[in-house]
C-alpha cells in the first residue's frame, strides 16, 4: 500500500532509488516517481504504471540524494499527475498512508491562494511543510505533520535545506538504515539491502538523513538513541529461483513453510508467557482480514473441536466499530502476514484497550503489529512477494493449529499430531498438477462456487478469494448445506462448482450438494482427502484425491490445489498472478 524509499550517499541516487522501488513494488504498482536534489534544485520524474516504466525517465535525474514512491491509489485515480513525489514551493514529499482531514486542510490552503496539482490527499503535506518552513526542515516537518489526521510515513526533500532528507512516521511503517550510505524504506528487506544498521521508527518519531548519518528524534525533536534491529535475511533474496512467477515459487515452498511454522508451544515452554496466558484463556477472538481471516475461520473450527474453548472470528475492519465485548479470560489473536494491515492493528489496539491479552501471529519481524501486542508468534514462512497469499496462509494455519493443540493439551484433552503435514503437503502439491485441466474449464465460466462444510468451509472461502484475486472471475465460497437456501438459483451450466471434502463424517452431506448442483447442469470438481469419494458419480479427471489426513487439520492440504487452480486459471487468462489489478500486498490504510 505505497512504498517509499530515500537515499543519501556517494552514488547517483536515481538507480539506487529504482532498485529500492522494485523491492517495494508489492505494496502498490499503479504509478511511481522519484525526486532528487542536484545543486540544490529538485528534479522529478513520474510515470503511470509499474516501476520498470519509470527507468528511462529516471536516467536524466542527477544528484546523490533523493526520495521515491510506488503508489496504490487511495485518493485520486492512478495517473502521472497523482503520482508522488508531490512538490510545492521547493518541498518534495512521498507519503504512505491516508490523510483523513485532507479535504479541510486543502480548502484552507486554497483559501490562501495555494494551487494544487493533484487530486491526492498526500499533496497537502507538501503545502503544510512549505508553509511552516523557515530554514529548519525538521521543525517544519514536525509543525506541518502536527495538523494531519490519519496515518503517514513520509520522506521530504527541500531545496535550500542542503543534502538532507527529513522523515516522519505515524501509523505507517518506516525504517532508516546506515552504512556506506543512508536509506529510508517501508520494509526491512528494502532497507537491509542498502544498509548494515537498520532502525525502526516508532509512531510520532522523526528522522534526519545526511551524509552517512541517520539521526532519530522523538515527538519533541529530542534526539534519541536506539539499538539497530537484529535480522538475518540471507536466504530471502526475493528472486523467482527459476519459477515463472513468485506465486508458483511460493506454493512450492509450502511444505517448508508448514515445517518452519509448526511450534510446539506445549512441550517447548510450558511456563512461557504464552502458555501461562493460554491456561487462563476461556474465550478467543481472532481478528484478521482477507486470507488471514480465513486462517482464523479454520482455526476456530480446530480450536473449538480440540480444546472446547469458544472462538469468535472477526473481520478486523468491523471489530473496533462494533464496540466488541471482551470478557475476562479473553485472548485476542491478531493474524496478519505483513503485520502492517491497518485494520488488524486497529482491532488489536481496541482489544488491548478493552483489557484483552493480545497475541500477534505474523510473518514479519518488527512489523507494526508486534509493537501493539503483548506476545508474538512468528510464522517463519519466509518472504512472500506475490500479492496473493499462499505459503504464508499455510504457515498461519500451521501455527494456529499448533496453538489449538497446545490449548487442548493444557485443558487436559488430546490432539492429533501435526508433524506429518510437511510431507503430506509435498504429496498434495505433486497431485495438484491435475487442476491444470480444471483451469481450462474455469477460464470461460460466468462465476465459480466453492462449497464445503465444517472444516472444509474455510478452504472454500480461501479457494474463492484466491480465484477472484488473480483470475478476476467472480464467485463465492459457500457452506455446502446453505446453497439450497437461495444461492442455488445462480447455479447452472456456466457456473462450475468446486466441492471440498476433508472430513469423512460430513462427506455424504456435501455430496448431496454436489448432486443438487449437478442436477442444475453445473460441472463439479471435487477436492477430497477421502479415498474413492465421488467415484462413479464424477468423471475421474474431475476428482482430485489428496493423501488422507486428520480431518481437523485438512485445510493444510485441501487449500493447496485451490491455490494452484487460481494460479493456473490466471495464467491461462493472461493475467499477472504476482500483481493482480487494483491490489497491493500490504494494506496500511483503514
Ligand atoms: C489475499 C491476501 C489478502 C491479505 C489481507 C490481510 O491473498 O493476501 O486478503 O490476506 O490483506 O493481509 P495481512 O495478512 O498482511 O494482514
Amino acid at each position: 500500500m505505497c512504498g517509499i524509499v530515500g537515499y543519501v550517499g556517494k552514488e547517483r541516487a536515481a538507480p539506487v532509488l529504482l532498485e529500492g522501488l522494485k523491492k517495494l513494488e508489492y505494496r502498490g504498482y499503479d504509478s511511481a516517481g522519484i525526486a532528487t536534489l542536484s545543486a540544490g534544485k529538485l528534479q522529478v520524474a513520474k510515470r503511470k504504471g509499474r516501476v520498470e516504466g519509470l527507468a528511462s525517465a529516471a536516467q536524466t535525474l542527477q544528484g546523490n540524494i533523493g526520495i521515491a514512491h510506488t503508489r496504490w491509489a487511495t485518493h485520486g485515480a492512478p495517473s502521472e499527475r497523482n503520482a508522488h513525489p508531490h512538490v510545492y514551493r521547493g518541498i518534495a514529499v512521498v507519503h504512505n498512508g491516508i490523510i483523513e482531514n485532507a479535504k479541510e486542510l486543502r480548502e484552507e490552503c486554497e483559501a490562501k491562494g495555494e494551487v494544487f496539482s493533484s487530486e491526492t490527499d498526500s499533496e497537502v503535506i507538501a503545502h503544510l511543510i512549505a508553509e511552516t518552513y523557515r530554514g529548519d526542515l525538521l521543525l517544519a516537518v514536525k509543525e506541518g505533520t502536527a495538523r494531519l489526521k490519519g496515518s503517514y510515513a513520509i520522506a521530504v526533500l527541500c531545496e535550500g535545506a542542503g543534502n538532507v532528507i527529513a522523515a516522519a512516521k505515524r501509523g505507517s511503517p518506516l525504517l532508516a538504515g546506515k552504512g556506506e550510505r543512508c536509506v529510508l524504506a517501508s520494509d526491512l528487506p528494502a532497507a537491509a539491502a542498502f544498509a548494515k544498521e537498520v532502525y525502526a521508527l516508532k509512531d510520532g518519531e522523526f528522522a534526519l538523513l545526511k551524509g552517512n548519518e541517520v539521526r532519530l528524534f522523538d515527538g519533541e525533536l529530542n534526539e534519541i538513541r536506539r539499538e539497530p534491529l537484529k535480522f538475518d535475511l540471507k536466504e530471502e533474496d526475493g528472486g523467482k529461483n527459476g519459477f515463472s512467477h513468485h506465486m508458483l515459487k511460493e506454493m512450492a515452498e509450502i511444505p517448508a513453510s508448514i515445517a518452519n511454522s509448526l511450534v510446539n508451544l506445549q512441550a517447548k515452554s510450558r511456563f512461557s508467557p504464552i502458555c501461562i496466558v493460554l491456561c487462563q484463556t476461556y474465550y478467543i477472538q481472532i481478528v484478521a482480514c482477507g486470507t488471514a481471516y480465513h486462517s482464523g475461520v479454520a482455526a476456530k473450527a480446530a480450536i473449538e473441536a480440540l480444546s472446547r474453548v469458544p472462538v469468535e472470528v472477526c473481520i478486523a475492519s468491523e471489530y473496533r466499530y462494533r464496540d466488541p465485548i471482551v470478557r475476562k479470560g479473553t485472548l485476542v489473536i491478531a493474524v496478519s502476514q505483513s503485520g502492517e494491515t491497518a485494520d488488524t492493528i486497529a482491532a488489536a489496539k481496541c482489544a488491548k484497550e478493552k483489557g484483552a491479552k493480545v497475541l500477534a501471529l505474523t510473518n514479519v519481524p518488527y512489523s507494526s503489529l508486534t509493537e501493539v501486542c503483548d506476545f508474538c508468534i512468528y510464522t517463519h514462512a519466509g518472504r512472500e512477494v506475490a500479492v496473493a497469499a499462499t505459503k504464508s496462509f499455510m504457515a498461519q494455519l500451521a501455527a494456529l493449529f499448533s496453538l489449538a493443540s497446545a490449548l487442548a493439551e493444557l485443558k487436559g484433552r488430546s490432539a492429533p499430531p501435526l508433524a506429518p503435514f510437511p510431507a503430506l503437503a509435498e504429496d498434495a502439491l505433486a497431485r495438484s498438477e491435475r487442476v491444470k485441466g480444471w483451469a481450462k474449464a474455469l477460464r470461460s465460466a460466468k462465476s465459480v462456487y466453492f462449497i464445503g462444510r465444517g472444516y472444509d468451509y474455510a478452504a472454500a472461502l480461501e479457494g474463492s478469494l484466491k480465484l477472484k484475486e488473480v483470475s478476476y472471475l467472480p464467485g463465492e465460497g459457500y457452506p455446502a448445506g446453505e446453497l439450497k437456501h437461495g444461492t442455488l438459483a445462480l447455479v447452472g451450466a456456466d457456473t462450475p462448482v468446486v466441492a471440498i471434502v476433508g472430513d469423512k463424517r460430513i462427506a455424504e452431506k456435501t455430496m448431496n450438494a454436489v448432486h443438487e448442483v449437478r442436477s442444475r447442469g453445473a460441472r463439479v470438481f471435487l477436492v477430497t482427502t477421502i479415498e474413492d469419494l465421488g467415484a462413479g458419480i464424477l468423471p475421474l479427471e474431475d476428482i482430485l484425491t489428496l493423501p488422507s489426513c486428520e480431518a481437523v487439520f485438512s485445510p493444510l492440504l485441501t487449500v493447496i490445489p485451490l491455490q494452484m487452480l487460481a494460479y493456473e486459471t490466471a495464467v491461462l487468462l493472461g493475467n499477472d498472478p504476482d500483481k493482480p489489478r487494483n491490489l497491493a500486498k500490504s494494506v496500511t490504510v483503514e
